[in-house]
């Protein structure tokens, strides 16, 4: 029984975040609740060894470790650049194995298709690493969204600030989020799945129709997109998603309009507004509470979200839910992202999105 002992996994793609982020929460939980241990390690750089703790063994070659170790684990945790996730996701997931895959799942809506397709068939999990649903900021939203403080939500912002693209590991391409062979896109191809999942949550269900543009302040040195702007319209209002990489200042800035009040959120600081009319004397009467909720944006390895997330997956396991809500997401993120470059392509035309899962659940 999956329950009563430890996940086994290896990590593909051992950078930035699989070092900094993954790794130690593995680590910790490994210690604390006993409920998982990592085998083994790949990166393509010969070099990221020395950074591997002393007892994992290590590969160069991600097929090699699906061969070798199929039989030990349970799943694979895949940190690469965003191109190649799609071609480890499908060997692991066609070798019996789960897979915790961290954003964006792929770079195209098709290959998002073949892997759910995939994943549903051979009844594994698929899980995207949507880590900013487990900050402490977020989950305060979520608990003032579910109280009907604000009333129904009608509109939300997203912005999210960057002094520059995030750099990879020195050892491989620190500057791969630059190239589109690598990252499939730029910064919306990069960011726009944390902010996108997010709207979906605050505005319960997904966009029908998106209008975008983008700009490359670096095209002489770089072929991607550092900065992004989209209007996506959903059944339920429109969030407004802006991403820079040239902002002079690492933030988000988010707003969550409704019907009676708004949250608004600068990094740690949550204000709550709401509003109603004075029975009395007729008047707008405010009421505005400010929160700080620490949430180590700062720390970009985000590792203090992680186990939270990882828990989310292994309970996916443990109870055969191959059908989550976060691998719906996660779909219709690329979706979202890719209709949003074909607006940029098409002069910045409205594009209708299709908000129909196109598998049988
Ligand atoms: N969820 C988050 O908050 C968050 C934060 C940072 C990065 N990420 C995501 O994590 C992934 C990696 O980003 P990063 O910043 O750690 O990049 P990175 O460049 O630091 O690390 C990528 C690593 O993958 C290795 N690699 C490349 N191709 C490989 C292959 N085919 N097989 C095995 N190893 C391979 C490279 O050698 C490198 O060590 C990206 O998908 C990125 O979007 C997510």
């Amino acid at each position: 029984m999956l329950t009563e002992r430890k996940l086994k996994g290896a990590l593909v793609g051992f950078g930035f975040i699989s070092s900094h982020g993954h790794m130690p929460a593995y680590e910790e939980r490994h210690l604390q609740e006993k409920d998982v241990e990592i085998l083994a390690v790949c990166d393509v750089c010969p070099a990221r060894e020395a950074y591997i703790p002393k007892d994992l063994k290590f590969y160069i070659n991600y097929r090699e470790l699906i061969a070798n170790e199929k039989n030990n684990l349970d799943f694979v945790d895949i940190s690469t650049h965003a191109a190649d996730h799609f071609q480890i996701a499908k060997l692991a997931l066609e070798n019996g194995l789960h897979v915790l895959c961290e954003k964006p799942l792929t770079t195209t809506t098709k290959e998002a298709y073949e892997l759910l397709q995939l994943a549903f068939d051979s009844k594994l999990v698929l899980f995207p690493c949507h880590n900013y649903k487990h900050a402490p900021v977020i989950n305060a939203i979520r608990e003032l969204i579910q109280s009907n403080k604000i009333g129904k939500v009608n509109a939300v912002t997203l912005n999210t600030f960057r002094n520059t693209h995030a750099i990879g590991t020195k050892e491989w391409k620190p500057n791969w989020r630059r190239f589109k062979k690598y990252s499939g896109g730029g910064i919306a191809m990069d960011h726009g799945s944390h902010s996108l999942y997010l709207a979906f949550e605050w505005l319960g269900g997904y966009p029908k129709s998106v209008t975008a543009s983008s700009f490359n302040l670096s095209k002489e040195k770089f072929d991607t997109e550092d900065n992004f702007s989209a209007v996506y319209e959903f059944e339920n209002g429109v969030a407004n998603i802006h991403l820079s990489w040239t902002a002079g200042v690492r933030k988000v800035l988010y707003t969550i309009q409704g019907d009676n009040g708004a949250i608004t959120v600068d990094d740690d600081q949550l204000q709550l507004a709401t509003w109603k009319i004075d029975e009395l004397d007729k008047k707008i009467k405010w009421n505005i509470e400010n929160y700080n909720i620490s949430s180590s944006w700062f720390d970009a390895s985000h590792t203090t979200w992680f186990n939270k997330m990882f828990s989310s997956f292994k309970h996916a396991i443990v109870n055969n839910d191959f059908q989550n809500n976060e691998i719906v997401d996660a779909y219709f993120c690329i979706s979202s992202i890719t209709k949003a470059y074909e607006s940029i392509e098409n002069n910045s035309n409205k594009i209708i999105l299709d908000k129909t899962f196109p598998l049988n659940f």
